[in-house]
């Protein structure tokens, strides 16, 4: 058998849009293939016609030289097949095994029989590294191991394929380097895997082929030792990708945001953010870097009014923010590209218009007299989709049917275009494709040319390096140095984060 999964063919139309069209992928036993395309390519559609979830309108999938019918997730299942999501789907309050073996209980006599049920997760765990604790409960475990425990319920219902739909979007580096030794251990024990990611950094580490689609339709299958991420960037964009940002020296201006010894606590009452102190002026990037959890996320949240501050003070514009509702911060000239899309971004059930109006909808002239004008608030929506490329059907689209990075498109073309005085960027590029990230990445700058100040948060110190005129590090809820990028390395960066003191480092 020369291929595990061979799809071909395969077509799946959506209301006002081909998702793929005529897609081939031809999966080798034991390799990992990466599934390259932009955003709205077509992507998890395609995974999620092989997982079962989709029924294609036409082409044919082959499992292990069968022709096979995919009708719903069990069936995948029966043929080996599982998938890890993006969107995780695990019970908060039920404990590791408790979410493993859901719908699928082991039963002794018509019983659960839990501790068997743990060995088994336990030993699973062991033999691919994964290092899950099985009595654990979900809400106390990270994201990068709750993405554990979902790779461990697909290998305890004894899948042999696995698909990875972007599984280190949401992950911090160190997770990242930790998955990638347990995809090169899941092969080696014989598995196959379907890798979809935006880091091309990533395929050309691990994976062994890698198959490219755009705009629904196939443009070609390859080995990873034949290509590199320049080749893999035209091939998937259809034009050159420039990976470095062009900008002027930045011209400061009037103080912008003003943070006096903040301290915001977490959720248990500790200070998350302990006597922070920063300024940001017109016309610069300030980007925080730091190891997750270090108090990034209260930080932005207390200045978008999302949080509450326990002592300190912080300032936009000269006046004293405390107690502003988000929609009093939005006000005072806010804008905000919160690190979670469908927490905070987003209202999915809500066409793309109406999302993009989801904070000035009240206001002319969406608004007028109470009565809001559907006819200025979709042909502003038109503006911004054709400004952003914001690929959907149309703008009176639901924002559930776009895809992943389409969404992101959708907030920050949302967020930038308000033009506001102070922009919160928090992982603004997670998720899109290498043109996307180009895009975003030059309207960043050119806010700040216009005077505007910008306060990036983002994981990816090279997007931190490249868009940043001062880099603050935070450590333990505290502002340990403020760097220069061009005198810095990554290096040096990384030290600073992990709690190094420039003493100790000379
Ligand atoms: N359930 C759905 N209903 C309607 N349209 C959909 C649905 N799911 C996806 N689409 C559309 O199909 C196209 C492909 O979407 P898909 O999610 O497969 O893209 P993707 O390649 O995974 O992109 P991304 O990198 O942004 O995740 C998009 O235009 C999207 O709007
Ligand atoms: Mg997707």
């Amino acid at each position: 058998m020369e291929y595990i999964i061979e799809m071909r063919e395969i077509t799946k139309v959506f209301p006002g849009i081909v998702a793929n069209d005529g897609i081939n992928l031809k999966v080798k036993p034991g390799e990992i293939h990466a599934l390259l395309g932009e955003n709205g390519a077509g992507k998890s559609t395609l995974m999620n016609v092989l997982f079962g979830l989709y029924q294609p309108e036409g082409g044919e999938i082959h499992v292990k030289g069968q022709k096979v019918k995919i009708t719903d997730p069990n069936v995948a299942n029966d043929l080996g097949i599982g998938m890890v999501h993006q969107h995780f789907m695990l019970v908060d309050k039920f404990t590791v095994t408790e979410n493993i073996i859901l719908g699928m209980e082991p039963s002794q006599y018509g019983k659960i029989n839990m501790a068997e049920a743990i060995k088994q997760v336990e030993k699973i765990s062991n033999q691919y590294g994964l290092k899950v604790d099985p009595r654990a409960k979900i809400e106390d475990i990270s994201v990068g191991m709750q993405q554990r425990v979902e790779i461990l319920k697909t290998l305890y219902r004894g899948a042999e394929i696995l698909i990875f739909d972007e599984p280190t979007a949401v992950l911090t580096p160190q997770e990242i380097k930790e998955l990638i030794q347990i995809m090169k251990e899941l092969v080696k024990e014989g598995k196959s895997i379907i890798l979809i990611t935006h880091k091309l950094k990533e395929i050309m580490e691990v994976c062994d082929s890698v198959t490219i689609i755009r705009r629904g339709k196939w443009i070609g299958s390859l080995s990873v030792s034949e290509t590199d991420e320049d080749d893999l960037a035209a091939k998937m964009v259809g034009r050159e990708v420039t990976f470095k940002v062009d900008k002027q020296e930045s011209k400061p201006g009037e103080k912008v945001l003003e943070i006096k010894d903040l301290v915001v606590k977490d959720h248990r009452g500790i200070n998350a953010v302990d006597q922070l102190s920063l300024e940001l002026f017109e016309g610069e990037v300030l980007g925080i870097a730091g190891v997750d959890g270090n108090g990034q996320s209260e930080l932005i949240e207390a200045i978008a009014g999302l949080q509450s501050v326990h002592s300190g003070e912080i300032k936009l514009k000269g006046k004293s923010i405390q107690g502003n509702t988000p929609r009093d911060m939005y006000g005072e000239g806010l804008g905000h590209i919160p690190e979670d899309r469908h927490k905070r971004g987003l209202v999915l059930d809500f066409t793309i218009g109406e999302n993009i109006v989801l904070q000035t909808y009240h206001q002319p002239p969406f608004s007028k007299n109470g009565i809001l004008s559907y006819a200025q608030i979709y042909s502003h929506a038109r503006r911004l989709i054709e400004e952003f490329d914001v690929r959907t059907p149309s703008e009176l689209t639901p924002a559930r049917a776009l895809s992943g990075g389409n969404q992101q498109k959708a907030i920050i073309a949302r967020e930038m275009d308000r033009d506001p005085a102070l922009l919160i960027a928090a992982q603004p590029t997670r998720g899109l494709d290498v043109g996307a990230i180009e895009y975003i990445h030059r309207r960043i700058i050119e806010q700040r040319d216009r005077g505007r100040a910008v306060l990036l948060l983002s994981l990816e110190l090279d997007e931190i390096m490249n868009l940043s005129d001062r880099i603050a590090v935070i450590y333990e809820g505290k502002i340990v140095g403020i760097v220069n990028p061009k005198e810095t390395t990554e290096q040096e960066l990384g030290l600073l984060m992990a709690g190094s003191t420039v003493k100790q480092r000379r």
